[in-house]
């Protein structure tokens, strides 16, 4: 519920429960000024529903007051360039998604709000209607299809094999090892397809994923190239080898079943695509060097 119900909701009560007080004492007041609140009583409790009907839209597209027009956005920060913390200068969650997100929800004349959980979490908090879309460096897959609609794939990466040393060249090497993979991601997939013989490890978070393979408590991992970059980058005992075999993997904005939203958001996000901001965005976000270390 956002702040502006919250105040709309208590002044409606406030003044409410004020007639109720002043009309108890009117015991000797004439009867026209008795019906006269009564009237009052009635008005303010159906200005009362009028309010909790309006928040069953609240924090949606669909919020009819201008200044409220707030639309959600999920996402999973863990996911340096696309959406991590920035550390370095508070808690804000910046990124590739999010710039883009935020240009797109500008243009539709929205404000955009933020919703970070854990990236297994997001279709369900989609369809529970918690968040308008989502935003995660998400592939459109045929099974996520059957729960959300997406738009158009606004960027492309690879999946790796990311290790620590040498031992691990292959994906036969990985046979009886353990690999870790994002919960509810496409890599869990991947991994549990083309590496048979190992043992999947579902964590939540990436850096969870890196910091079990740094430590060596699991073997390897399967990642996306651009998000691997920064840990090589930051440790050169890691390394990595591309999945051969394996299409490309895209990145889109998923959306609930038939919602209109995402038509808004398909046209908008394409003006961006060929005005060449999102070419822009892609340089800014994945052609530099990796942050500091979290
Ligand atoms: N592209 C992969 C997928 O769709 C991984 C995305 C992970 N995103 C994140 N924000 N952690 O499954």
């Amino acid at each position: 519920m956002s702040q502006r119900t919250v105040e709309r909701y208590s002044h409606i009560c406030h003044n409410f429960v004020k007639i109720l007080i002043i009309s108890s004492y009117m015991k000797k007041g004439t009867m026209d000024m008795k019906k006269g609140f009564l009237a009052l009583c009635i008005v303010s409790l159906a200005a009362f529903t009028v309010a909790c009907g309006a928040d069953v839209n609240e924090g949606g597209s669909t919020s009819t007051d201008e200044d409220d027009k707030v639309i959600v956005m999920g996402t999973s920060a863990d996911y340096f360039p696309y959406e991590f913390v920035d550390t370095a200068n508070g808690d804000e969650i910046v990124g590739f998604d999010i710039d883009i997100a935020k240009q797109v929800a500008e243009n539709m004349g929205y404000e955009l709000k933020i919703e970070d959980m854990d990236f297994g979490s997001l279709l369900g908090a989609l369809n529970a209607g918690r968040v308008d879309f989502v935003m995660a460096g998400m592939t459109p897959t045929e099974e996520r299809k059957e729960n959300a609609d997406f738009s158009d794939i606004y960027f492309t990466a690879k999946n790796l094999i990311l290790s620590k040393g040498d031992a691990i060249q292959s994906l036969e090497d990985l046979d009886g090892k353990q690999v870790g993979v994002q919960l509810g991601s496409i890599q869990e997939g991947i991994a549990k397809e083309q590496i048979p013989g190992a043992e999947i490890v579902a964590l939540n978070k990436i850096p969870e994923i890196i910091q079990e393979i740094k430590t060596g408590r699991i073997d390897a991992m399967v990642i996306e190239d651009t998000v691997a970059k920064k840990y090589l980058d930051q440790d050169s005992e890691l390394t990595t080898f591309e999945i051969v075999d394996e299409e490309e993997a895209g990145s889109a904005a998923a959306f609930r079943k038939d919602d209109e939203l995402r038509d808004q958001f398909n046209e908008e996000l394409n003006k961006m695509i060929d005005s060449g901001e999102i070419e822009k965005l892609a340089q800014k976000w994945f052609e530099q060097e990796a942050a500091p270390a979290e």
